[in-house]
């Protein structure tokens, strides 16, 4: 699978790349601003499951970190340690750029997920990913598999992301673009193909932008499930919410009657 995937992660990489520089044009100064105020860019969710046990000797760390925000205000909120990790140089070097400007000693380390090898076992004990990371992720069962190996043991692992019935709608800017379409369910729940998404990833400013397509891939609920089962984990709680924590879905929002938007799982790894 993995020698598959490889030609997909190579063309998603060049086109996270392509749009970094525009993301940190527009988003710089609101970042940094934001940065100031502790755990700014975690929300009470998410907090309650990062701060669940006392931190103060823990390591936090975050897969498909972006740039990095997130990784600094999580370890805004005490931990020891944080690391980010991500496969876009550009965002990894933006995640070291706002580290040192609020003054945090975050680390951040450029690796495609599937990469991350033995050196990294057992260095972090709660690990996190957000809103828009698994649909990047080709295979689930290699990327719990290393993140069960990352983890310490007792090391939690926690999901804050988008809901698979989310994905079933267009964004809110692919429907824009294609003249002001209706909101409704245009993606099956059940595709097994990748979207050969076209508009690029420039979600900020919600121009099209970049002349690389990316792939995504949507995973059932069924799916995550299963994996992270399959990795060795426990899983702990889990919730759903009717709220979109992207930003890309913010008009399902307004639906009288909402689908599931966003989920928040942990699961423990209670042995190596
Ligand atoms: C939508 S962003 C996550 C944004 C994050 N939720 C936030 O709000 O900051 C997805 C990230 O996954 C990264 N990514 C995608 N595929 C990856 C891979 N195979 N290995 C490492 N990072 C990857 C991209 O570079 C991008 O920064």
């Amino acid at each position: 699978m993995l020698q598959e995937i490889n030609p997909v992660i190579t063309q998603n990489m060049d086109a996270w790349n392509e749009v970094a520089k525009r993301h940190f044009s527009i988003n710089r100064d609101t970042v940094i601003g934001n940065l100031q105020t502790p755990g700014y860019f975690i929300d009470t969710v998410l907090k309650q499951e990062l701060l669940r046990r006392p931190v103060g000797a823990l390591t936090v760390g975050q897969f498909n970190c972006n740039n990095g925000r997130e990784t600094i205000s999580a370890h805004q909120l005490g931990f020891k340690n944080a690391v980010g990790f991500d496969f876009s140089k550009e965002f990894v070097e933006q995640g070291s750029h706002y580290a040192r400007e609020v003054g945090v000693s975050t680390q951040f380390v450029e690796t495609d997920i599937y990469k991350i090898g033995a050196e990294h076992a057992n260095s972090v004990d709660h690990l996190f990913a957000t809103a828009g990371a698994l649909c990047w992720m080709p295979d689930l069962d290699t990327y719990f598999d290393i993140a069960f190996r990352t983890l310490s043991v007792g090391g939690c692992l926690t999901l804050w992301e988008t809901h698979p019935c989310l994905e079933m709608f267009k964004p809110d800017r692919d429907r824009k673009r294609d003249g002001d379409e209706r909101l409704e369910m245009h993606y099956s729940y059940f595709m097994d193909e990748p979207v050969d998404y076209q508009s690029g990833l420039d979600y900020y400013s919600n121009e099209i932008f970049g002349k690389k397509s990316v792939l995504w891939y949507h995973h059932k609920l069924s799916d995550i499930f299963t994996a992270i089962l399959k990795a060795g984990f426990s899983i702990q709680r889990f919730n759903e919410y009717d709220v979109d924590n992207s930003i890309g879905y913010r008009e399902v929002e307004n639906f009288e009657i909402r689908p599931p938007m966003s989920f928040i799982l942990t699961a423990v790894k209670q042995t190596s």
